[in-house]
Formats: structure tokens, sequence, C-alpha cells
């Protein structure tokens, strides 16, 4: 090969390296673009709620109503991500189950009145660490939960089958409360409480008057899982009849959660499409039989499933997920939860029951104003006095 050649060949290389290097230069930016791209969407995550980080609530305006969110004074005094679950049965293990896939908490503390029981699904929790985002669990007692962000309630009896309804439990799951609300609000003072244990909306207002009158100092939330799971179910049986997927259709079941609860056909829809014009559009039957048979099944699936494998857990466990999701990344999801207070219908305060409220870092931040049917009005007051009645009597 001449000289001159080799030259030429050289240039060639050169030249080719050359255009690499600018190739790998102009993907070098492209990328840094990019990343540059997501620290903006982390900024609108922040904006959003998904960011932990806390600021100085003396900075803080109103909030929710101005568009921005913020985290609440409480969280200052929380360990931000700690989870306790009170009650490791069929609820809480598949609560469990499904928070440590989920990635939302850094510390999970599990407390079981039957040690075995809790020492058994510590291990067994434990032995998944490998499989999913970074957490510390633990097995402890009520003290261990101290300065948890949210404590999960799921301790007590469940319906011992299909015949016996959900406020029969009423005596034997208030005794446990109790026993455990003041110790629980000892060591987590700013925690929010979240209860599944039935009958869940006698148990919100149950807790909420322990504090009351033992006049314990509490700066948390309580709040129920109220009928988040019994608009999931309604949701299911809608998109099965419709054949759209879930996500599409847009349900919800109000009041107790139990046997006097109500759907509100009004405003039910699948994509803003009311459901009689939807099934007319899609020569979909859709009358009143079939709405009849659609709420029968939402109201009794439990005792459906409860007379088949004995109890009901993997949608609970998934529905409390969804709250907990709505505290820990304050993000003003609207849920089912129950809660008292209800400002509508002329519900009284003291009643916690089913409807759309905004969750957020603090629980319960403000309620949804319906615009109910006069019968929806007047099933969701009956609802109300069927709880006054029990709350009363305790
Ligand atoms: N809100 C809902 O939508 C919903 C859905 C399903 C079940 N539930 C309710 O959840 C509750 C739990 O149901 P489950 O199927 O897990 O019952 P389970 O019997 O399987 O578990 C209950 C657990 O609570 C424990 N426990 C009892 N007293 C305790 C105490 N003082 N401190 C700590 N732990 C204690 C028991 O040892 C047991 O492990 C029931 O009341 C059930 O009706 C609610």
């Amino acid at each position: 090969m001449s000289k001159k050649t080799s030259t030429t060949s050289n240039q060639a290389k050169t030249s080719v390296f050359n255009d690499e290097q600018k190739q790998l230069d102009s993907r070098k930016q492209a990328l840094l673009t990019e990343s540059s791209k997501g620290s903006d969407l982390s900024v609108t995550s922040e904006r959003v709620g998904a960011d932990f980080s806390c600021k100085d609530p003396s900075s803080m305006s109103s909030s929710y109503e101005d568009g921005g969110l913020y985290c609440y004074e409480g969280l200052k005094n929380c360990h931000r991500g700690k989870i306790s679950i009170i009650g490791m049965g069929m609820v809480g293990s598949s609560y469990a189950y499904s928070l440590i896939q989920s990635g939302l908490a850094r510390e999970l503390v599990i407390v079981d009145a039957n040690k075995d029981r809790a020492r058994g699904e510590y291990l067994d929790l434990s032995h998944a660490l490998s499989f999913v985002p970074p957490i510390s669990i633990k097995e402890g007692d009520i003290k261990d939960t101290s300065d948890s962000q949210l404590i999960v309630i799921s301790a007590g009896v469940s319906q011992s089958g299909p015949n016996e309804s959900r406020l029969q439990l009423v005596l034997r799951n208030v005794a446990i409360l109790d026993k455990i609300i003041p110790d629980l609000v000892k060591y987590a003072p700013h925690a929010n409480i979240l209860i599944a244990t039935n009958p869940v909306d006698i148990l919100v207002s149950y807790t909420e008057k322990i504090i009351r009158t033992k006049n314990l100092k509490f700066m948390g939330s309580v709040l129920g899982s109220g009928t988040v799971l019994d608009s999931a179910r309604f949701q299911f049986l809608l998109s099965k009849h419709f054949r759209i997927n879930v996500a599409n259709v847009h349900g919800m079941i109000i009041g107790e959660h139990g046997d006097s609860e109500l759907p509100v056909w009004s405003l039910a829809n699948i994509s803003g499409m009311p459901l009689k014009e939807f099934a007319l559009h899609n020569g979909i039957s859709f009358n009143d039989e079939i709405k009849k048979e659609i709420f029968t099944n939402t109201r009794f699936a439990a005792k459906q499933i409860i007379s088949t494998k004995g109890a009901t857990y993997y949608a609970i466990g998934l529905s409390l997920l969804k709250i907990t999701e709505a505290i820990l990344k304050d993000s003003n999801t609207i849920l089912n939860v129950s809660g008292t207070s209800i400002p509508y219908f002329g519900i009284d305060p003291e009643v916690s029951i089913g409807y759309p409220s905004v969750v957020g870092g603090n629980g319960i931040k403000s309620r949804i104003k319906l615009k109910l049917s006069e019968e929806e009005q007047h099933g969701f007051r009956e609802s109300a006095k069927v709880l006054k009645n029990i709350i009363d009597s305790l």
C-alpha cells in the first residue's frame, strides 16, 4: 500500500471517527435534554403531590382550593412512609402483601394479638423482600407503631357465616377498639387511622367517640374503607353487563358498608354517557330488573364469597391500598371512604358513612356535593339513620 493511499485511508478513518464522535456528542446532548425533561416532570410530580418532601407548613397557602397541594402539618411529626397494621388475619395480610409490592411504604409494622399468626406473617412477607421495592418490615406490638403516618385497623372478628350481618359484629369489635385506640393515639398522635374492621362505619364513629370522651390528644385523622370496595364491585358488575373495561365505568355505592347501602344510578355513566343512553346506542338491554340484579349482586357480594371460601380479602386489601396511596401521596383522590361530618342531606355529624370524599395527606379533606335524586337522598338519609341508632346505643 502506498504512503498516499495509507494517508487517505487514515484521513478517511479520522473523518469516520469524527463523524461517530459528533453522533455520540449529539446523542449525549439529546440524553441530557431528555433527562432535564425528566427533572421537569419531577417538578410536575411535586405539584401533584407525588413528591414526599415536606415543605414548611407556615409557608403554605391553603392548598387544595388554590390548586397547589401541600404536606399537612402532622407529617412533620410522623415517620414518613411508616405504616402499621393492627390485625394480620386475612384482610390485614392481603393488604400487607399488596403494600410491600407497591413501593408506597418505607417501613411496615405488623401487630396481631395472636403472636404465632404475627410471626408467620412476618416471616412469609420478609421472605419476599428480594422481589419487592425496599421496605423494612417489623413484627411488633402497639408501641412499635410510634409516629406512624398511617395505621390500618383490620383486627377483629369477621362474619361467622353468610347469615350474620356486619352490624351483628359490633359489640365484639367495639371492645377491641376500647383496648387499642388509647395506646395507638398515645404512640402515634399524628397518624391517619384507617379502619377496615366491620361494621366499619360504626367503628369510625366509635373511634372518634373514644378520642372525644377520653379527651385524648390526637392531631391525626380517622376514616374507614366505607363503600370503596362496594363501588368497585358495582363497577365490575356494570362493566360485565355493558362489556366495557371497568376503568371506563363510573358508578358508586354510598351509605353504610352493609345492607342499607344504595347505588347512585342517577350519576352512573360510561365515559360520561348515562347508562340508559349507552345501552340504547349499543343495543344492550338495561331495565329495572337488570338494575335490581346488578345491585343485589353488589350488596350481597360478601355473603356470596363468605358462603364459598369463608372470607373476603383480596379486593378489600387493594381498596385499602388505594386509600393508602391517596394519603401517602397526598393526591386528592376522590374515594367513597367513611367519615363523620357529612355536610349534606341533613346527615347527623356523628354518623360516619360512605360518601365521595377528597382524600389526601391528612385523610378526608373535603366532601363532593352530589346532585342526588330525591329517591337517592331519601335512601342515603335512611342508611344514616340505621347507623345513628346503633351509634347512640353504644
Ligand atoms: N371494610 C371492608 O370492606 C371489609 C371487607 C372484608 C372484611 N372486613 C372486616 O375486616 C375484619 C378482619 O377480617 P379478617 O377476615 O381478616 O378476620 P381474621 O379473623 O382473619 O383476622 C382478624 C385478626 O385480628 C386479630 N386480632 C383480634 N383482636 C386483636 C387485637 N386486639 N389486637 C390485634 N389483633 C387482634 C386476630 O388475632 C386475627 O388474626 C373483620 O371485621 C371483617 O368483617 C372488612
